[in-house]
């Protein structure tokens, strides 16, 4: 049983419950799940049902009214608050009644889809009500009981390193880390898995996979939109925390990992970790070169980040993030990665560039100039789901002259499959006791470590003149540019696929 705890927010309509609908519509969703879901308005379950009908048929990638339907009488709802004691009697008989009706070994999957202040009392109620009878350390288990309970938590995890280690402590008191589903929606993209079939499926870029053969790596993270009705909670968590301390930082793991001995969560999350573990902290006095921070300024339709409704006057919170990671481990020692993030930017794209070194020798130099924006791996995991891979080509015709050309792989094209909202399969990897997409305790804590010296108050030098510097629409403040200028590079700022070259004139007889 899928137990919501926050059933009435957004993420429960626009993403839990949506994504469970298209597993099941794939018949990928075990036929005994029951969802209920926990929140303290007072509705029925036919009230809840009829509410999350539109939110399911709106995000449908094809509506199916029997699907829906089918769905729809395993779907429950219990009014109360998770957060006090006073509701866990009644939910247990809840519980129980429901795992008869629907005929359920009794297995529970929470979902904490609640603001983060109320994580660690939700969990500390849930351990009182003795909800959790297996996977607890210091418990025996009952082996006549063949049930589970495990937990799945959103993001933020923690607003920092203490508060994220405390996190782990209080849900590790009432159940083991194989129980503790830590959530990052970006490990269900498709790519982002891809990466790790492309690197260790195939023995052609492993070897290249290198600081001596690799540059650097960008990876970035733009999106169109502001942060819209979501200031309260965007104000005090800013795109550090929003996106690069999870999101890019995950992407960064699959990038940057050594091979996991078998493909299994145990030895992926290991070796994640290690990953993570191998950031080199930067140094305090010269934090400019390693980040830049900025804010969106006015466009035709609102008014400046900082003086949006529900942002404090004089708000410092970045809206975009530039960050240099480097590296000390034998791997990428001389290869930095550098990711970025923002709002109100010139296009949607989640990506991650390989720049290849140049070729140790120029050959042409004295024939042709060597198109720089070649020897580079461009993989996209949104909106397109592409790997593309540019180097450079020769012109046809006489004489030598270089262009950059392109070999590319569309996930669409090639496989011919309908996308799939990532929280499904996520959840369900999730029932099935399958971890390797979700994140371990070490892996959160280190990320929280690699961010640590970018937070801060206003007083921080990378947040001063932070106010509008840069304009929507574009790629980031100039602070930006300026840190990978520093180190003779360039961001990736997506422009169309290159066309081929035109072919030289025939030569005449
Ligand atoms: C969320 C962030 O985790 O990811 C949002 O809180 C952000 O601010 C979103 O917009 C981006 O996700 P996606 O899948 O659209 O890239």
């Amino acid at each position: 049983m899928l137990v919501i705890l926050g059933a009435s927010g957004d993420l429960a309509r626009r993403k839990l419950v949506p994504s469970m609908y298209e597993m099941a519509r794939r018949g990928l969703l075990p036929k005994q799940t029951v969802i209920l879901g926990v929140s303290r308005t007072e509705k029925s379950d036919e009230q809840w049902r009829a509410e999350l009908k539109p939110w399911v048929a709106d995000h449908a990638v094809d509506f199916d009214e029997a699907a829906w339907n089918d769905l729809a009488q395993r779907i429950h709802y219990h009014a109360g608050d998770a957060a006090a004691s006073a509701v866990y009697p009644s939910l247990e008989q809840r519980l129980g009644a429901l795992a008869q009706q629907h005929g359920t070994r009794g297995n529970l999957l929470f979902y904490l889809s609640v603001a983060p202040e109320l994580y660690e009392p939700i969990v500390s109620r849930i351990d009182e009500a003795g909800l959790v009878t297996e996977g607890r350390r210091w418990c025996s288990v009952d082996p006549s009981s063949r049930s589970w309970q495990r937990i799945i938590v959103e993001k933020p995890f923690g607003s920092d390193d203490e508060s994220a280690a405390s996190l782990n402590r209080a849900l590790g008191r009432v159940f083991d880390e194989e129980a503790i589903y830590r959530i990052d929606h970006y490990l269900g993209k498709e790519v982002v898995q891809g990466l790790l079939a492309l690197r260790f499926a195939n023995a052609v870029f492993e070897p290249v996979w290198n600081q001596q053969y690799i540059d650097h790596v960008q990876i970035s993270a733009s999106e169109t939109v502001g942060v819209g009705q979501r200031t309260a909670f965007y104000d005090s968590t800013g795109a550090i925390r929003d996106m690069i301390q999870s999101h890019l930082l995950q992407i960064l793991a699959f990038v940057a990992m050594e091979p996991p001995t078998t493909f299994n969560a145990v030895h992926i999350r290991s070796e994640k970790v290690k990953v993570v573990d191998a950031i080199e902290p930067p140094p305090i006095d010269r934090l400019a070169e390693f980040g830049a921070l900025g804010q969106y300024g006015a466009d035709a339709k609102e008014p400046p980040y900082h003086e949006s409704k529900g942002v404090p006057a004089g708000s410092t919170t970045e809206t975009f993030a530039a960050m240099k990671v480097v590296f000390d481990n034998w791997r990428w020692s001389r290869t930095p990665f550098y990711l970025r993030t923002g709002k109100k930017m010139a296009a949607k794209r989640t990506e991650v560039v390989i720049q290849f070194r140049h070729p140790p020798a120029n050959l042409f130099r004295d024939v042709a100039p060597v198109p720089p924006e070649a020897n580079r791996m461009i993989i996209e995991i949104a909106p397109r789901e592409r790997f593309r891979l540019r180097f450079v080509g020769k012109v046809p015709g006489q004489g030598i002259r270089l262009a950059p050309i392109e070999m590319t792989m569309d996930y669409q094209e090639q496989f011919d499959e309908e996308p799939i909202e990532a929280y499904g399969p996520l959840i369900i990897d999730a029932m099935r006791g399958d971890q390797s997409l979700y994140k371990h305790r070490l892996e959160v804590e280190g990320a929280w470590r690699c961010v640590m010296p970018f937070l801060g108050d206003s007083s921080k030098p990378l947040r001063r003149g932070i106010h509008a510097n840069y304009a929507p629409g574009s790629w980031g403040p100039a602070s930006a540019d300026a840190l990978l200028a520093r180190d003779g590079r360039v961001w990736h700022n997506p422009t169309p696929t290159p066309s081929p070259a035109p072919r030289s004139p025939a030569p005449t007889p």
